[in-house]
């Protein structure tokens, strides 16, 4: 957790005591104070002219901290402590064995001096629609071969625009505040919402290339049976949408395995429809938390992957993770382009893909799930050259209605909600083999283990069971350089061959992507599966304990430092 460095420590800024503040008190964390507000001496410039409130002209730049201050009363106990980018400590990056070196900071930074970005007001929406029904192949087609042409200092540029993939997960970019500090979008809360900034710039900076502020992206329907396939207008070889670097088993018209395990779960090297359906609504639809859906918590100073607070949400670990690695060209040393963080927005399907886990962010919104008020969420901050060439800060609490951002997403059936996991067999039909408790830590390699693992509490309350999500938490080891998946199951037979998330008993799975960071590959990071529906559905939830397999699937070996149930707010405080 962060702490209080001198060189952090800048100067602090009085704002008005008056206005009341926003937040209940309890969503507060005492002490860190005043080191997240830093007075910035310079004016921001405003290329547009127009009048800016005299609260940016001081507070500018450091991401939303200085809107945060502008919201809250001041109260030094009340002050957030948002993780925000240092763009002007961008370094080289760290990246995974293998890759070829390159740079990621972006082009013309280091005398600029970032402004906040104010939303346009947007009289009409762009609408995103799935790729495999895209009415605007002319127009991507042209806006990329436009983008590719240009210079590769130019912020618009394709390289540029991928490199800002590289920026933010190899140890690049810092953290304000916290020199040296990595500024890591991945594996956290703030997952979702950088990535929804960072594909709304892209969306606009296209449009802009082409004069059209109509221009929509498209996106990747693998949520849906006529979506599976990998889109074909990325796979014809004079598009320039397309990427030599991917899997070449997995062209149309195979279709995706959003469970991948390095070979398929289904029929004809397929993914298996219905195994992917049941993943979406064990991933989605199941998941109710926000907490348990985007992430753990990341605050300033925290450094990402090492320590076990921090950890990824359901949908970044599945099927997030698994598309990329799905995708990959397994033949190269890291799964390039799209199998490794650091590549991975090379290829332009990246961006197509990123757009369906942008949708699911809204569909999941709209079960009425509520989202995350802590102000450390709220204020985290990216930089970005926006499509006037505006270095820009732009915070998460401005991403959570894709309409105020000028877009929206084609209304499609979720075919998916249909496909509640169904447990394999009855409580009658279990054997009650009797498993031994695991001695921990564990090195899994591969072969499948099992544990029993008691429950603190049985029967709880449906209130309760509405309150805190029973949730099986793995504390876990590993070098994230390196690729990795182990599935769970629970109350299940040792064979792998169970393990198909059409089952009840597939309660989730833990899947690295390559990636490299601050202290090389070694990684801590926590691993949450909820399981309060699923012992319902097994029958076990009178049960004092329950049985935990463990289903290598591919990759680097982990260890397992702990295995514990716990109830897990999945929301805040
Ligand atoms: Cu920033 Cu799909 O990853």
């Amino acid at each position: 957790m962060a702490t209080l460095s001198p060189l952090s420590f800048l100067a602090t800024t009085k704002v008005s005591a008056s206005s009341p503040s926003l937040l209940p008190s309890s969503s507060r964390k005492p002490s860190k104070a005043s080191h997240r507000i830093a007075k910035v001496s310079c004016n921001a410039s405003n290329p547009e002219g127009e009048p800016q409130n005299n609260r940016r002209d001081v507070l500018v730049g450091l991401g939303g901290l200085g809107a945060a201050a502008a919201t809250f009363s001041y109260n030094p106990l009340a002050l957030a402590d948002a993780v925000a980018t240092d763009v002007h400590a961008c370094n080289k990056p760290s990246l995974p064995p293998g890759a070829k070196p390159i740079a990621c900071c972006p082009p013309n930074y280091e005398n600029k001096e970032p402004i906040e970005y104010v939303i346009p007001k947007y009289t009409s929406l762009r609408i995103r629609t799935p790729a495999h029904d895209y009415a605007d192949l002319d127009k991507y087609t042209k806006a990329i071969t436009i983008m590719k042409s240009l210079p590769d200092d130019h912020p618009h540029s394709w390289t540029q625009q991928s490199r800002i993939h590289c920026a933010y997960c190899h140890n690049s970019y810092t953290q304000v505040g916290h020199k040296g500090v990595e500024m890591q979008v991945h594996f956290s809360w703030i997952f979702l919402p950088f990535h929804r900034w960072y594909l709304y710039f892209y969306e606009r900076i296209l449009g802009k290339l082409i004069n059209d502020p109509t221009f929509a992206l498209p996106f990747w329907n693998w949520d849906a049976p006529e979506g599976m396939e990998m889109p074909a207008i990325f796979t014809d070889r004079r598009s320039p949408l397309y990427n030599a670097l991917r899997n070449q088993n997995h062209l149309p018209p195979t279709l995706v395995d959003l469970n991948w395990n390095g070979r398929s779960t289904g029929v004809d090297g397929s993914g298996d429809v219905e195994a992917n359906l049941a993943t979406m609504y064990r991933q989605v639809y199941e998941v109710k938390r926000p907490l348990c859906f985007y992430g753990k918590p990341y605050r300033a100073g925290d450094k990402p992957l090492s320590g076990s607070g921090n950890g990824s949400g359901s949908i970044e670990l599945v099927p997030h993770n698994t598309v990329h690695s799905w995708t990959g060209d397994k033949t190269q040393p890291n799964i390039e382009d799209m199998g490794a963080l650091y590549s991975a927005a090379r290829d332009p399907i990246f961006y197509c893909h990123h757009a369906n886990i942008d949708r699911m962010w809204s569909v999941w919104k709209s079960f009425g799930r509520e989202d995350i008020t802590d102000p450390d969420y709220q204020n985290a901050s990216y930089v970005f050259y926006d499509e006037n060439l505006n270095l820009v800060t732009v915070k998460n609490s401005d991403a959570f209605d894709t309409k105020k951002l000028g877009y929206d997403y084609k209304q499609l059936d979720l075919p998916w909600l249909k496909y509640k996991p169904t447990p394999r067999r009855t409580k009658a039909q279990r054997h009650g083999r009797k498993v031994k408790k695991l001695d921990l830590p564990f090195t899994l390699k591969d072969k499948i283990v099992s544990t029993v693992v008691k429950r603190p509490q049985t029967n709880r309350s449906q209130l309760e069971k509405d309150e805190k999500e029973e949730s099986l938490v793995f504390t876990l080891q590993f070098d994230r350089t390196k690729h990795l998946k182990f599935d769970v199951l629970i109350n299940e037979e040792e064979d792998y061959k169970w393990a198909n998330p059409k089952y009840r008993e597939f309660a989730g799975s833990f899947v690295n992507v390559s990636h490299a960071g601050q202290d090389g590959g070694a990684t801590e990071t926590t691993f949450t599966v909820g399981i309060t529906d699923l012992l319902e559905q097994l029958d076990a939830d009178d049960d004092d304990t329950i049985i935990v397999t463990l289903v290598p699937q591919y990759g680097d070996q982990v260890i397992i430092k702990d295995i514990k149930i716990s109830f897990e707010e999945c929301r805040l405080r």
